[in-house]
Order: structure tokens, then sequence, then C-alpha cells
């Protein structure tokens, strides 16, 4: 396996599957509105994400579930205008997809039509195979989503590591094997046993990337807010955090209103 870096002008789902087939590790970022994507996209992450945790990180949502469509488009609609390079892959939110594959289908293609996202990312297996099916055959890129899928929150009761017995994980390794063979061109797997995402990871031979799924698999994802530290009260243990910027923010923001208070700005530079 080649460890020489290709480099890419603009990313694609073909990229993808050649990162991982010459063991090129895939970076891939959420963001949600358009100077943020602007940092991510000149930073080369290969992938951002318009996920559905808009609805916790931008809404203040407790689940993603009350997202709608015509909002994950708004937001999807801002990250492209920012991405020059990265692929752009959008959440379909919760209740577009899952129970009709005609309206899964007519939920894809307002995302690519209205935002021009370039992917669309959908969370479960067999149960959702009719409605990947139909999204795929009309040409849209399909990532999939197993694991501790934040939209079924509610059957699962908590946050906690999904999969760790052997049903689940088995249905895990099946519905994986399913998506690549139905044709999704990626999998996304979360907070699962890094011993169960690296196995499932060379299982097939799409990428799969990871989020609290250990380091054998053949990416990364996290959302940008808590990696820079500005969600500060969501602490899982897979989080690495690169700043701390609740604290930095507040502290200026903090400074501003004391010189506004105390009359220090504006100054006479900072005046016409
Ligand atoms: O919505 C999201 O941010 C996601 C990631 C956690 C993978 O689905």
């Amino acid at each position: 396996m080649s460890t020489a870096k290709k480099e890419y002008k603009r990313v694609t789902v073909k990229s993808l599957v050649e990162m991982k087939q010459h063991g090129q590790k895939i970076s891939m970022l959420t963001a949600y509105d358009y100077s943020m994507a602007k940092i991510v996209d000149a930073a080369n992450v290969d992938v951002i994400l318009v996920g559905d945790s808009a609805s916790n990180v931008m809404a203040g949502h407790e689940t993603t579930l009350p997202i709608t469509l015509d909002q994950m488009i708004y937001h999807a609609t801002s990250v492209v205008r920012a991405a020059a390079r990265a692929l752009v892959v959008v959440d379909i939110p919760f209740g577009s997809y899952q129970g009709d594959s005609k309206e899964a289908l007519r939920s894809a293609i307002r995302i690519m039509k209205e935002s021009g996202g370039h992917a669309v990312k959908v969370e479960g297996g067999s149960e959702i195979q009719v409605s990947i099916g139909r999204i795929l055959e009309a040409g849209i890129p399909v990532m999939g989503h197993l694991g501790l899928t934040p939209q079924s929150i509610y059957k699962f009761g908590t946050y906690t590591v999904r999969a760790k017995e052997e049903e689940e994980a088995d249905k895990l390794k099946a519905d994986a094997k399913l998506l690549e063979q139905i044709g999704c061109f990626a999998i996304v797997l979360e907070k699962i046993p890094a011993k169960l995402a690296k196995e499932v990871a060379e299982s097939v031979n799409i990428p799969v990337i990871g989020i609290g799924a250990g380091a054998g698999v053949d990416g990364q994802v996290l959302v940008v807010h808590d990696l820079l530290g500005m969600t500060h009260e969501f602490n899982p243990r897979f989080l690495r955090r690169y700043m701390n910027l609740y604290d930095d923010m507040s502290a200026a923001i903090g400074q501003y209103v004391n010189d506004v208070k105390s009359s220090d700005f504006p100054n006479e530079s900072e005046s016409y």
C-alpha cells in the first residue's frame, strides 16, 4: 500500500475511494455556514458535512430530529458557496426519507438541485435499503451512517457506545456490506468499539469514516464547533479539542462590553 499523498484540486466521491486504496486518510468536518466552511475548505479538509447536527449546534435543539429539509438546504447552500475543494455531503433530515422511497428521492433531489451539494448522507442499513436504492438510481451519491445514529436516539434511549453486543455488531457488519453492495460511496461509523470499526473498514472497499470509532478506519469526522471548543459542555471521550474558543470568545466579548461601557471603544483612530 502506497502512502504517497496525491493532491486533489476538487475532492470527488471517486477521490475518496482512491484515498482508501492508497492508504491516505480522509479528513471530514462539519460546517453549516459560509464563513466557517471557507476556513474548513481552505484548510484542505477533504469532505465538508452539512450535518443535521446543525439542529443542536446552530439551532439549540436537544436532538437532531427537529431540523427540517428547508433548513438543511439553507445551511447547505451557504456551505456550497464557500467550498472550492472539498466534497460537500448533506444530511437528509429525519422524516424526509425513512418511510417512503419516493419521498426520499424527492428530498435528495431538492438538496442537490437547490443547494448544489455533491452527495447526501442517510442513517441506517437494511431498513432504508429501498430509499437508498431509489436515490442512487437517480445518480445521487449516498453516504451511509451506522452505529450510533442520532436520528434514532429515542429508540436507543442514550448516546452510549453502540454494537457492543454480538447481535448488534453482526447486524452492523451485515449493513455495512449491504451499503457497499447497493452502491453507497462511503460509510460513517459513529461511536462503536474500535475493533469492530476496524473489522468493518477492512471488510469493504468503500471508505469508512469514524467518529468515536477508533483509528483503524479510513478517515475521521468531527463536529467543527466541538473541535474548536465552542461547545464546551459536550465532552465525549472521542473528542479532541484543538482550541478552547468558548473561553477565548467569552473573554473577547466580555472585553468589548467593558470597553463600550467605559467609553474606551471607539477611540479617535476608530472614528471618522
Ligand atoms: O450530523 C452530523 O454532524 C453527523 C456527524 C456526527 C457524523 O452526522
